[in-house]
């Protein structure tokens, strides 16, 4: 399988509950490497531009302002086949149908405060990793 990268963000409900330690050990344990790493603060428009792709949908608006409530921290994943193997780790969207022992069964609150976004395919990956990173800041 080939070695991919993949955009991760830990979202605000987990910065805010001192999960990002436990959530990076998830990623370590399945075999990602954190090649990139840096904790900020979007505006709801920055976060706006990052989830443009959901404008249409009811909840954009919500989703945008809950991802400019707080710090989150975006990084990239690193390893074989790291987008599909990032999304195993996160579960399902809705920590409802969530897999036990994945991040979000484990932490999540709701389907909108999930505790982690990953990137849905190596296309939407590159893209995703262009917004938050230069290539200087990706050491493998
Ligand atoms: S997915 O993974 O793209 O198939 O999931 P999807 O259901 O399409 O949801 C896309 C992102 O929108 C968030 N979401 C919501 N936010 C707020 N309120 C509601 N009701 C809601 N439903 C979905 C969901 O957490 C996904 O965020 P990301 O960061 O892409 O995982």
């Amino acid at each position: 399988m080939a070695v991919e990268r993949t955009l991760s963000i830990i979202k605000p409900d987990a910065t805010k509950r001192n999960l990002t330690g436990k959530i990076n050990a998830k990623f370590e344990d399945a075999g990602l490497r954190i090649v990139a790493q840096k904790r900020i603060q979007l505006t709801p428009e920055q976060a706006g531009v990052f989830y443009a792709v959901h404008k249409e949908r009811p909840f954009y608006g919500e989703l945008c302002e809950f991802m400019a409530s707080g710090p989150v921290v975006v990084q990239v994943l690193e390893g074989e086949g790291a987008v599909a193997k990032n999304r195993e780790v996160m579960g399902a969207t809705n920590p409802a149908d969530a897999a036990a022992g994945t991040i979000r069964a484990e932490f999540a609150e709701s389907v909108g405060e999930n505790s982690v976004h990953g990137s849905d395919a190596a296309e939407t990956a590159a893209v995703e990793i262009a917004y938050f990173f230069s290539g200087l800041e990706l050491v493998g």
